[in-house]
């Protein structure tokens, strides 16, 4: 039987590459997000290569998560990889300028989100031989920048919750992995300037940053490690990004 990966956010970035992926290895795949006609659009591309199943919903919603797992077709009930892959920036503006709902929002969707997707699957992912948990944080988790406030104070939650888990899980053979990247080019910084193209375009103007295909071969290089071996934590930038020295305010 093939093994099987739930991956969350795969209407787009680095969700959808990760289908691609597993699905080009023939794992049987389960696609989640809220976009539902891209899933099924998805769904059908991917189906030739393996069995698919799409079903949209809000990692905010608890109970819309239950009702996903409680319905899975049989063959798509042991699931052996998760990749709690949904997640989002919103605005890029100062503390002091921003918008309490979008501080909200990043919490609901990078942390509770990501929390319900895992507490939920706990028993499934227990249940098997040498299963694996792979949380998209992000290098925002390690270094702060201007702007970065509670997106990178929620990459840190999903960075250290990540270690936590492992030392819980270990004992039930399930792996956890944090995987850190650095600038990358996805719809990410559409939906962080909120539907504004230009912006998001000089972002990735003049660079040449990580594609969504590079982060899910290393999803599928995490996912296919030796059954002993767990990749507790993966920073990766592209060649182009390094560090600014530290900022010294004059007045
Ligand atoms: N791109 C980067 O530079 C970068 C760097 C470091 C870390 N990351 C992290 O990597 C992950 C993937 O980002 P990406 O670059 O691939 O961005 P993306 O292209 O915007 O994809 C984000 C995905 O998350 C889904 N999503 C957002 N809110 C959701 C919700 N409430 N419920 C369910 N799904 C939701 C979106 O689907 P729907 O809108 O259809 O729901 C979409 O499929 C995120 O966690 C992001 O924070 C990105």
């Amino acid at each position: 039987m093939s093994k099987c990966v739930l991956i969350t956010g795969a209407t787009s970035g680095f969700g959808l590459a990760a289908a691609e992926k597993f699905a080009q290895e023939g794992w049987s795949i389960i696609i989640t997000g809220r976009r539902e006609e891209r899933l099924k659009q998805l769904a059908q591309t991917l189906s030739s290569m393996t069995s698919v199943h799409y079903y949209a919903l809000d990692v905010r919603n608890k109970e819309a998560i239950d009702t996903m797992i409680e319905g899975l077709p049989e063959s798509f009930k042991n699931i052996n990889v998760l990749i709690n892959n949904a997640g989002l920036a919103l605005g890029r503006s100062s503390a002091l300028e921003s918008d309490l709902a979008d501080w909200q929002t990043m919490i609901d969707t990078n942390i509770t989100g990501l929390t319900n997707m895992t507490h939920a699957l706990l028993p499934t992912l227990t249940q098997q031989k040498s299963t694996t948990v792979i949380n998209l944080a992000s290098v925002a988790a390690h270094y702060p920048y201007p702007g970065s406030h509670v997106y990178g104070a929620s990459k840190a939650f999903v960075a250290q919750f990540s270690k936590s888990l492992r030392c819980d899980l270990s004992k039930h053979g399930v792996r956890v992995t944090s995987l850190e990247p650095g600038l990358a080019e996805s719809e990410f910084s559409l939906v962080r300037f909120k539907g504004d193209q230009s912006t998001a375009d000089t972002i990735y103007e003049d660079t040449t940053p990580l594609q969504p295909k590079d982060l899910a071969d290393i999803m599928y290089w995490i996912a296919t490690q030796p059954a002993h071996i767990n990749i507790n934590s993966i920073e990766v930038m592209p060649l182009v990004q390094t560090w600014n020295p530290l900022h010294i305010e004059k007045h």
